[in-house]
């Protein structure tokens, strides 16, 4: 019997109101899934059904065997679509899947992927000027059966799409964080990699920092100091971050339990380059934050969120402003959303 691949549905806008999307799941048209199996992954698929149906002895369900990405697609105002730096979410997925034990997805395999997902579902595509975008999840499982703590004899590679808009609440607005007493990985853990387990271990600290209020602040989300010694920033949430200081340098903390955003990356190569500062990747002391003028999270889904205030212990620290995102945050923030939405010049190679 010949298979007929499944068609993406007609090009009419789905019943979304753009302009107050969030991070929310909504179920769009098709998604990539690809299996691995004696020692190579197929030519993939694109499929209607959301739902993966897997061994009850998978690695990634018993032992976290599993990592994933997320990168976004951009509506430009000549209705051409861009998908940012794809070529990085490949590379990282690869160092991910390295440090799990999982076969490594090629460029070709995973960019092909994606570009099939945005087409498919292209009219799930937020239009130019609702500051939305489609937001991609590639991910790679351990499946198959199995009971002992090894690596797993199959794995799925998949990609979904959703819809997105601001991460946190309000864009642009600044946001309070509070320093969470946990670690949300190891010092030579699996930091660095784009792994669940990472993300269970933040789940409970965010869920804290969510739900305190000290004399009248809230927080969005938990602040993780580095594991070794606790005096140094290294995540907010599930950002990264990022500091100005009082002569102007950008700065993002360096250790190998942080993730290696490729929003960071890009803001330091656009703070030199660009806006033409001193960059550097270094401590952010937590005790030593008068020395900054600015600070913001930074990743895929949070963009830029400027950081109000972070809360450490009985101390509420306001950088620029509670309320206004800071000269430089703001400049940072159109240079990287303006290149991501086709508004201004990308440096080579970074749109696809
Ligand atoms: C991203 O920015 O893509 C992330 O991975 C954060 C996410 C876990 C919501």
């Amino acid at each position: 019997m010949t298979q007929t691949a499944p068609k993406a549905a007609p090009d009419i806008a789905p019943d979304i109101d753009w302009a107050t999307l969030g991070f929310s799941y909504i179920r769009t048209d098709l998604r990539y899934l690809s299996h691995w199996k004696d020692g190579a992954w197929d030519a993939g698929t694109l499929t209607e059904d959301n739902v993966l149906h897997i061994a009850e002895g998978s690695t990634a369900i018993h032992y976290g065997q599993q990592c994933f990405e997320g990168l976004k697609a951009y509506r430009c105002k000549d209705g051409t679509v861009n998908v940012f730096r794809p070529d990085q979410n490949a590379a990282r997925m690869r160092r991910s899947c390295r440090r799990v034990l999982m076969p490594e997805i090629s460029d070709e395999q995973f960019i092909d992927a994606v570009t099939q997902v945005v087409r498919a579902n292209e009219r799930f595509i937020p239009p130019y000027g609702t500051g939305g975008s489609l937001y991609l999840r590639p991910f790679v499982i351990g499946v198959g059966d199995n009971i002992g703590v090894r690596t797993a004899p199959e794995f799925i590679f998949g990609v979904f799409c959703v819809p997105v808009g601001p991460y946190f609440k309000g864009g642009l607005t600044p946001q309070n964080f509070l320093v969470s007493g946990y670690d949300r990985a190891a010092p030579h853990g699996t930091g660095a990699a784009k792994v669940g387990g990472n993300y269970a271990a933040s789940l409970m600290p965010g869920q804290q920092a969510k739900d305190t209020v000290i004399d009248g602040h809230h927080f969005a989300d938990a602040l993780y100091l580095d594991p070794e010694t606790h005096t140094k920033i290294e995540e907010v949430g599930a950002a990264n971050f990022f500091a100005v200081t009082r002569d102007g340098r950008f700065v993002t903390p360096k250790s190998p339990s942080i993730l290696e955003s490729i929003t960071k990356y890009s803001l330091l190569w656009l703070a030199e380059h660009r806006l033409n500062m001193l960059v550097e990747e270094g401590d952010v002391f937590i005790d030593a934050l008068d020395g900054y003028t600015e600070a913001g999270a930074c990743g895929t889904a949070a963009v830029i969120t400027p950081i109000g205030g972070i809360q450490n212990g009985d101390t509420f620290h306001v950088f620029h402003s509670e309320t206004e995102a800071g000269p430089v945050t703001r400049r940072l923030y159109d240079e990287l959303v303006g290149i991501q939405y086709g508004d201004v010049t990308a440096p080579d190679g970074w749109i696809v």
